[in-house]
């Protein structure tokens, strides 16, 4: 399973690539906000640091929800570096815009995907990623977790090569779920990556054995 970074903070992006095991990062309007990245030449300048700060796939999203503005704008973000991936809403003429981008080779990432319904049309149009966001079903007491394996099926069913990207992660088991069931991706914030480091055995497991490695270097007494 790929280890997507879901943030627009470079010095993030740059912490989790340094790891080497990052494969790509997702943004969101809300994430280039929440990094006061304002501006049409700001926010796509920072889309070419993002680029350039890890070798993968990078999620630009489009403003637009008409197909004429969608495709327009994604034309632009697509043109900005060969790893940009268009990301576009769950909504048509987003589905009609991801059917334009794929005929031109234009890679897409579908978003704000909470039904197998909405996966499957967006992998029938061409979508190279399908979003589903199982943290934001989990926060409506809805098993986000079940939507990704409901999803893998329906796409191994029919051979659809659409990659599954679970995103709205929330916490480390969403992401050993995730892989349990078989997404191809998960965009993770990166205290979710941080954690799956973590386990009490392992920090007294080596404790213990620089412990003994401390003892056996003093003289042996007589
Ligand atoms: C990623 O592509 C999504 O935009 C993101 O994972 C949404 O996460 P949130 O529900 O934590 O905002």
């Amino acid at each position: 399973m790929k280890f997507f970074i879901d943030t627009a903070s470079l010095a993030q992006i740059k912490e989790a690539a340094a790891l080497g095991v990052l494969d790509g990062v997702t943004t969101n309007p809300s994430l280039m906000a929440k990094e006061g990245i304002a501006g049409e030449e700001r926010v796509r300048k920072h889309y070419v640091d993002i680029c350039e700060a890890v070798d993968g796939d990078v999620s630009a999203e489009v403003i637009a929800t008409d197909l004429a503005g969608m495709v327009r704008e994604g034309e632009e973000l697509a043109a900005l570096h060969p790893r940009i991936v268009v990301k576009v809403p769950m909504i048509k003429d987003g589905v009609k815009a991801i059917r334009h981008f794929s005929s031109k080779g234009i890679r897409t990432n579908c978003t704000l995907v909470f039904s197998a319904g909405q996966a499957l049309l967006a992998a029938k149009a061409g979508a190279t990623y399908v979003s589903p966001f199982i943290g934001r079903l989990d926060d409506v007491s809805t098993d986000g977790v079940a939507l990704i394996r409901q999803i893998r099926t329906i796409y191994d069913n029919y051979g659809l090569h659409t990659q599954v990207l679970a995103a709205s992660i929330r916490h480390p088991m969403h992401i050993i779920q995730c892989a349990e069931v078989g997404a191809d991706v998960a965009t993770c914030p990166l205290s979710a990556i941080l954690a799956l480091f973590d386990h009490p055995l392992t920090t007294i497991g080596l404790e213990k054995f620089l412990a003994d490695h401390r003892k056996a270097q003093q003289p042996a007494k007589v």
